[in-house]
């Protein structure tokens, strides 16, 4: 059992189409623990790619989220975009105590709200696209202001200060160097805006998610005031732009598709499932997130990991993963399976995933229902990506019916 020797400049700033990163790719098939260097932060970090390991790292107490906090961890972006109370890099017994309370949220019962809410949200947004008429940018009918407008709808954020919320999270994704001072400013801006939200709410509770998380109770366990605070944030942020890429990037794959779409428009109650393989299938983001510390020495697929050693993970790869999918790299709505990890796994799976889902299984289903005849207003070649953040999304995607 020997480190890996070499360690790896990655970039990571692959984004054509919806590609999949070969730096990525070779990294998972050659080298599946890695040692490598990333844009911003200092030093080195494993980078593990295969399905098993992945699950191993997300579910082992022997990794810790916490002990990242105080280190100028290797990552994507100039400034992290946690902040050092936010769930993300907490860990058992703290995080699970806030998982539960936050899970309460997301309920089956509050879910039913939430999908009329989004429903409500999505026919408002398609009836302004047919009054639009054809052609029309989806991205900018649909996908920018679905998540939004559902997330600030289950907040109950007023419609006044929304923009100016969108546009601070917009800053803290960004991976420009120079933007390290307005990212400071924005997440500080964003930080005492919650704070005077939630403790309002507190006050004067009503059907919102952050009264239902005010009221949230696991025994004697509530959430404190600061806690209530970061947590909104927190989805506020997670909440948005991430839905409204993979609103962009599942319609890009459908509509460059004619045979997976005329299956799904045939059978639309095989919608939830082609989702989850669509979620599957689309590499969402570039690079990696929030790595992890090893508390203690590791062995991963026979490659020692020592104790302080950061460990980054990646969902992407664990999705391509040929050991435990059957062609990894076909789109194959009938799929059932494994799981996918869009959504990351373990104790910090993505909390928001059960809206996120609604959300896209709304949009979608009724987009497809309410325009039959729906195609690309031009070459799926002339469609122009984002490369300026760690998401990959079209910026637009011309439409016609
Ligand atoms: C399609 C859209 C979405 C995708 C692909 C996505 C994906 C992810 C991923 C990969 C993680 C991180 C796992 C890790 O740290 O290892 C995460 C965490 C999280 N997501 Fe999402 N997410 C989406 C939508 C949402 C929405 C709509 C919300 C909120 C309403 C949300 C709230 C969160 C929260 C709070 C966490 C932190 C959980 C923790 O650290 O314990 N996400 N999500």
């Amino acid at each position: 059992m020997e480190p890996a020797a070499v360690s790896r400049n990655c970039p990571f700033d692959y984004a054509e189409a919806l590609e999949f990163d070969p730096v990525l790719k070779h990294l998972m098939t050659e080298e599946p623990v890695s040692r490598i260097r990333l844009p911003h932060g200092d030093g080195e970090a494993w980078l593990v790619t295969g399905y098993d390991d992945v699950r191993t790292v997300t579910t082992d107490r022997r990794f810790s989220r916490s002990a990242v906090i105080g280190r100028n961890f290797p990552r994507m972006t100039p400034e992290p975009i946690v902040q050092d109370e936010a769930i993300n890099v907490m860990d058992p017994p703290g995080s699970s105590r806030l998982r539960s309370l936050v899970s309460k949220g997301f309920a089956p019962r509050h879910m039913e709200r939430m999908r009329i809410r989004t429903q409500h949200v999505v026919d408002e947004l398609l009836d302004r696209m047919e009054k639009h008429g054809s052609p029309a940018d989806l991205t900018e009918h649909l996908a920018d202001p679905l998540p939004l407008a559902t997330i600030c709808e289950v907040l109950d954020i007023p419609e006044a200060d929304r923009a100016q919320l969108r546009s601070h999270a917009r800053t803290m994704m960004d991976v420009g160097i120079d933007n390290r001072d307005n990212a400071v400013r924005a997440k500080a801006d964003l930080r005492a805006y919650f704070e005077k939200l939630t403790a309002h709410r507190r006050a004067n509770p009503g059907e919102d998610l952050i009264s239902t998380l005010a009221a949230a109770r696991d025994g004697d366990e509530i959430l404190n005031d600061q806690e209530l605070a970061v947590m909104a944030m927190v989805l506020l942020i997670t909440g948005q732009d991430t839905t409204t890429y993979q609103i962009g990037n599942i319609a890009y794959a459908l509509l460059t598709r004619p045979k997976e779409l005329a299956m799904l428009r045939s059978d639309p109650g095989m919608l939830p499932q082609a989702i989850e393989e669509l979620l599957r299938f689309i590499p969402f983001r570039k690079g990696v997130g929030i790595p992890r510390v090893a508390t203690e020495d590791v062995e991963l697929s026979g490659v020692r990991i020592l104790a302080g050693d950061i460990v980054h993970v990646s969902y992407l790869t664990a999705n391509r993963d040929g050991r435990k999918f059957d062609r990894p790299d076909e789109l194959d709505l009938e799929r059932t399976g494994p799981s996918h990890m869009t959504f990351g796994w373990g104790g910090h799976h993505c909390l928001g995933a059960p809206l996120a889902t609604t959300e896209l299984q709304v949009a979608l289903g009724s987009l497809l229902e309410r325009f039959p005849d729906l195609k690309l207003a031009k070459p799926a070649e002339e469609v122009r990506w984002n490369k300026t953040s760690i998401w990959r999304y079209p910026l637009a995607l011309p439409v016609v019916w």
